[in-house]
Order: structure tokens, then sequence, then C-alpha cells
């Protein structure tokens, strides 16, 4: 870890402890700086803060909006819902990887401009199959439009 990168760290941890946050609030913080929680930043908050890195971990993991990879620039959120499912959206997921050209396991795009990501019901059924592009939503997708969505976010 670069001496930059520790001071940053430092920086979260003394501020944190002013406020005495929580472990929740201590990684929202860690990843707005970087993006995402890195394993080497939660040991190192784990020494710094005499707390076990399990416990980080235990919060990384229950809380979805906790990522512990990069991701890309643009994030596509495909509704996986039982109505978006029985309307198509395995067919939209297939699509959209295929234009993104993601490798099986792969999320993010090599180029960091896209990471895809499913999630259940997000609550508009009326409008499935349904996916975000970040906080954009696209409603009554079929394959042929979601390449046609993803086309205005690509540089
Ligand atoms: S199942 Fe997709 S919005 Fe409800």
């Amino acid at each position: 870890m670069d001496k930059q990168m520790t001071e940053t760290l430092e920086a979260i941890y003394e501020k944190c402890v002013a406020n005495e946050d929580n472990i929740i609030t201590v990684l929202q913080e860690i990843q707005n700086e970087f993006g995402y929680v890195q394993e080497e930043v939660v040991n190192w908050f784990a020494e710094r803060s005499n707390i076990p890195a399990s416990q980080y971990y235990g919060v990384i993991t229950f809380y979805s909006q906790f990522h512990q990879n990069p991701r890309g620039k643009n994030i596509v959120t495909v509704c996986c819902g039982t109505v978006c499912h029985v309307k198509g959206a395995p067919r939209i997921i297939a699509k959209a990887r295929d234009d993104l050209k993601l490798k099986d396991g792969q999320d993010t795009t090599k180029d960091m401009q896209f990471t895809m990501e499913r999630v259940n019901c997000v609550g508009a059924c009326s409008i499935a199959p349904v996916v975000l592009v970040n906080d954009k939503v696209f409603g009554k997708v079929t394959p042929s439009k979601i390449v046609k969505s993803l086309k205005q976010y690509k540089e």
C-alpha cells in the first residue's frame, strides 16, 4: 500500500472515530473514496481499529450496497424478479452480455465502462421487463432495445 493511500485511510479512520461512526458508515466512506472495498483496505482498518476483519466482511457480505471488486463506469442492472423473468429477462441478459462482450463469469467490461448486475423485483412490474442503467429506468425492454439503450452510454 502506498503512502498516499495510507494517508487517505488514516483520514477516513480519524474522521470516523471522531464521529463515532459504525462499521457501515466506515465502509461507505471507504467505498465512496475508492469505488469498492478492497481486501487490503479491510485488513488495514481491522488492524487500525482493533476490530476483526471478519466483522467488516460480515457487513460487506450482508449489504448488497458494498462491492468487493472494481465496477464499471455504467451499472446495468437487470431485474430478475418473477414478472421480469417470465417476460424475457434471461434473453435480455444474454443479449446485453453478448453486446458488451462479457465472457462467462465476467460482469465488468475490460475497458471498465460497464458492469452488469441482477436484482430482484425493483417494484415496476407493470413495465416489465425492466433494466436500469445507472439511475435511468428502461421498461418493456426487448433484446434489440437493450442494445440501443446501451449504445448511448458507450464512449
Ligand atoms: S419483477 Fe421486475 S419489476 Fe417486478
